[in-house]
């Protein structure tokens, strides 16, 4: 059944959240064009070995954490923040590592995570009616005419500003920076006087008393250079499939097409159309790719579309990231669990507890309770553990800085807290704090299914 594909296979299918109003073709064409020409930013052998360890993942013997910002912006472009995002998610990973007593696959939605898709083509303020705002990679923020208008060269920042938090990455993950000695020196400022600071201060402690341990009988640095350094891979929701396919090369390696944007993309609840575009794009790129489930999906289509992007049933090629809200969660989730179980269908199972629990406060302000998002991964390892499914992982909106856009938390941020420090280009995310509370909630979870496991054998 597979016809013919080709990287701009996608232009001849309906494709839906992409700007339609670039004023000139021709330019937008020369962006394009100019792209196709730029280097990659990652390369096809790191995309591989990612879908390697997310076989593993499959197979129940890794977890799956995934996290950053809703939507990355020109404006809060720093290396601070890209350095606390990362050091966050090292702080998470090392929580997670610990309970569950299994790798932790370290995915950043970073580098890329540009372009939005948003419920409206327009937006009317006070009587006046613009296009929305669909990313900086695409038109600005600021509600003027000349703001709301797609400029290409944008993508031409966007590129450049991928670049550079990649290369600041890459230095961060294998130049030290991610050295486990360094175990006590990822604790971000404002959660070091919190209850999960505290926490984390004595998991560290015991970890680093375990390394001394290692090095004593000649497990170092030396000897083992995976404590000095961290895999981790990029990964954005590969939207605007323009951008995209002019990042798409063939690997000399393997003859094969890569999207060279980001190790892993995804597609988004509301471009997954079987005949669309986007399934289109993804399913001739080898990369690894994400596919979000959300309420609406039946166990049947979900088998189609898992047929169409991953057809050889590889392990670690296809990642569903369920996205219910937590009231839909135990309705939703069984059925589609069974269904790729039963069919013997090769994925990844993880959570997404960000998207289904978006509210608007009595303010205005958009927000997500941080009860609900625990709620839906306490239902989602729980639902796992009934379908004999592994709890492969979790993708959440998070930041390293000390944000206020969800509400609870240790710390109980209500909706009048909003205010003080709302800075999101797009949905609320976690702040340090709730993340790593999050991370040793979800924690909690992994080690019952290990000691349960560890029963299990003992019988
Ligand atoms: N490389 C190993 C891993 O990624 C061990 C490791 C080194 C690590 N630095 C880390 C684990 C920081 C978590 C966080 O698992
Ligand atoms: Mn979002």
């Amino acid at each position: 059944m597979t016809k013919q594909w080709t990287p701009d296979s996608w232009r001849a299918k309906p494709g839906k959240h992409m700007p339609e109003d670039y004023p000139d073709a021709g330019a937008l064409a020369q962006v394009e064009q100019t792209l196709r020409g730029m280097p990659p930013l990652v390369f096809a052998g790191e995309a591989r070995q990612l879908t390697h360890m997310l076989g593993e993942v499959a197979a129940g013997r890794a977890f799956l954490l995934q996290g950053g910002d809703c939507a990355e912006s020109f404006k809060e472009f720093h290396a601070d923040n890209i350095r606390d995002t990362f050091r966050l998610i090292l702080q998470m990973a090392v929580v997670l590592t610990f309970a569950g007593g299994k790798p932790v696959v370290k995915v950043g939605r970073m580098a890329g995570q540009f372009a939005k898709p948003r419920s409206s083509a327009t937006e009317t303020i006070g009587g006046v009616t613009l296009p929305s705002y669909r990313g900086d990679n695409i038109n600005a923020m600021e509600f003027t005419e000349d703001g709301r208008r797609p400029d290409p060269e944008r993508l031409l920042k966007a590129y450049g500003q991928s670049a550079s938090t990649l290369n600041l990455l890459r230095a961060f993950a294998g130049g030290g920076y991610a050295d486990l000695y360094n175990i006590h020196r990822w604790t971000l400022g404002f959660v070091d006087d919190s209850p999960q600071g505290a926490r984390y201060r004595e998991l560290s402690e015991k970890i680093t008393e375990a390394l001394t341990f290692m090095a004593a009988i000649g497990v170092t640095p030396e000897s083992q250079p995976d404590l000095h350094r961290v895999e981790f891979f990029t990964a954005h929701e590969a939207l605007l499939l323009g951008f995209e396919e002019a990042m798409t090369r063939v690997d000399s390696t393997s003859g094969d097409w890569y999207d060279t944007s980001a190790h892993l993309l995804w597609i988004g609840e509301r471009t997954r159309q079987l005949d669309g575009a986007h399934v289109e794009f993804f399913r001739g790129i080898r990369n690894p790719i994400g596919l979000k489930c959300g309420p609406t999906l039946e166990g049947d289509e979900l088998l189609r579309l898992v047929d169409a992007l991953n057809p050889d049933n590889i392990p670690g090629r296809l990642t569903l990231y369920g996205r219910f809200g937590s009231d839909k969660i135990a309705d939703r989730l069984p059925g589609l669990m069974q269904a790729t179980k039963r069919e013997g269908r090769n994925v990844v199972w993880a959570i997404d507890p960000m998207h289904g629990n978006t509210l608007t406060a009595a303010n205005g302000y958009k927000t997500r309770p941080f009860d609900r998002i625990l709620s839906e991964v306490k239902s989602f390892v729980e639902i796992a553990k009934a379908e004999g499914v592994h709890p492969g992982g979790v993708h959440l909106e998070m930041t390293g800085q000390n944000v206020t856009e969800c509400v609870g938390g240790a710390r109980a941020l209500t909706e009048g807290d909003l205010a003080d420090r709302y800075h999101t280009h797009c949905d609320p995310r976690l702040n340090g704090e709730q993340a790593l509370e999050l991370a040793f909630l979800v924690a909690e979870k992994l080690k019952e299914e290990r000691v349960e496991m560890v029963r299990h054998a003992a019988i």
